[in-house]
């Protein structure tokens, strides 16, 4: 015996429980499964137990994919306002905490409450606990999936089993597993949103500096962030820096502007004339932590003797060369914690294998992939939630 249904979604995350919620108002049969005992974990555990559900500024430049275009047309057609909509027609109070976010006052399980209140009215049912042992496709179109609760067929198939991020929280590489499956093309995945770490003996120059939090751009490979970086028992993390990682690849070099609001070189010459005596060392703990200056020159261009020196005693050529490492400082990371502390799974089944209308394979008619399980990776700031609800919108309109 196997039970039908018109649509079933893999995956009660985020955005597989917004799919659902499109495809039960059309009137489908919709059925959601998922591995873990509840649905929705990664939502409330985001925004630090406060879900920073979307962003104001959500345009698609702040999403990264190998086809940048991909995320357009389903960000224009579902993006922040309706997203907005239905959370105030929920009654859930938020506030925009900084730079567009927005984050419920209250909790996450806000957003969870008004998710699953949506599903449950739109007649959508839910298998919790549910492992999924077998997929195919069957003859003449549909799926046919074995699962721990028995056989269960569907004309379409939502895949939203997210990325390997956290696996402790129930992360699987399921969704790439399927696309192998199907013939779909992957873009290779990596962590993303995620702090870097350094070399035993970068580690050794910055251990005693842990703790310490600088306000900086930090650039990579043309992107560029200002925001808190903060130095770690680890390496590197902090707002600016998961940020970046989502740019940067092995091997490569991120930039940090340290004197970011102005030219160093000119500020530090006015200093000079406007107070001759100050030492070097005085007037960097003005603008960065002090401990932090000092290693900073103790071990490169300078040397200590200077940063103890008047800057009456120092040549330009040489406050320049301060202003250059301060506009400057390069860092080669060694690599970053990895999915074990990442937001986000970066690269993930590839957009050239999909609709952007409806996030539809398009070799195989009938399965959908949405949210973090394609290769489209938002900003840090509530942009891969608002990819959730863009995606599962599409996909939960079409199938
Ligand atoms: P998601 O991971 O939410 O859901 C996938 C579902 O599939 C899960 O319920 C899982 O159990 C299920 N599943 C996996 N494998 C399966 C299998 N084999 N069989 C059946 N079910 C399976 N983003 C943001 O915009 N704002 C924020 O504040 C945060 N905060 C944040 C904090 C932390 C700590 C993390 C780790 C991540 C965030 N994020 C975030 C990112 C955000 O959580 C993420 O982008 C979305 O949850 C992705 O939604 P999906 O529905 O695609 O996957």
């Amino acid at each position: 015996m196997s039970s039908h249904h018109d649509v079933i979604i893999l995956g009660a995350g985020a955005a597989g429980l917004y799919a659902a919620i499109f495809a039960g108002r059309r009137g489908r049969r919709v059925l959601v499964i998922d591995h873990a005992d509840k649905p929705g974990k990664k939502i409330l555990i985001s925004g630090g137990g406060r879900c920073n559900f979307t962003n104001l500024g959500v345009e698609p430049k702040r999403f990264l994919s190998a086809n940048p275009h991909f995320p357009i047309s389903a960000l224009k057609r579902h993006g922040q306002h309706e997203f907005i909509a239905l959370v105030d027609r929920h009654g859930i109070p938020w506030h925009e905490k900084k730079l567009g976010q927005l984050f419920c006052d209250r909790s996450a399980q806000d957003i969870l409450d008004m998710l699953l209140a949506e599903c449950a009215d739109a007649g959508v049912g839910l298998r919790l606990s549910c492992a999924v042992r077998d997929l195919a496709r069957e003859e003449g179109g549909g799926f046919a999936l074995e699962t721990s609760h028995g056989r269960f067929t569907a004309d379409a198939l939502i895949l939203a089993t997210g990325g390997l991020s956290i696996p402790k929280m129930g992360a699987t590489g399921f969704a790439l597993e399927v696309a192998a499956r199907f013939g779909l093309p992957v873009v290779e995945p990596r962590p993303a949103l995620v702090p870097f770490t350094f070399a035993p003996s970068d580690l050794d120059k910055t251990r005693d500096l842990t703790g310490i939090a600088l306000d900086g751009t930090v650039a990579c490979d043309g992107a560029a962030f200002r925001e808190a970086l903060l130095l770690t028992h680890r390496g590197l993390s902090g707002p600016s820096i998961l940020q970046v990682s989502s740019y940067w690849r092995p091997g490569r070099d991120i930039q940090v502007d340290l004197w970011p609001d102005g030219n160093a070189a000119a500020d530090l010459k006015a200093l000079k004339r406007e107070r001759p005596r100050a030492e070097l060392r005085t007037v960097l703990a003005e603008r960065l932590p002090r401990r932090f200056a000092e290693r900073l020159f103790e071990t490169d261009v300078l040397g200590e003797a200077l940063i103890s020196r008047p800057l009456a005693d120092m040549k330009d050529k040489d406050l320049e060369r301060v202003a250059s490492l301060l506009h400057r400082w390069t860092v080669r990371p060694a690599g970053t914690e990895g999915y074990r502390t990442a937001e986000v799974m970066a690269g993930g089944v590839d957009t050239a294998a999909l609709s952007s209308k409806t996030m539809e394979a398009k070799s195989v008619p009938g399965l959908h992939v949405v949210g973090e399980a394609v290769d489209v990776t938002g900003w840090l700031g509530g942009y891969n939630f608002q990819w959730a609800w863009s995606s599962g919108y599409a996909a939960g309109m079409a199938a």
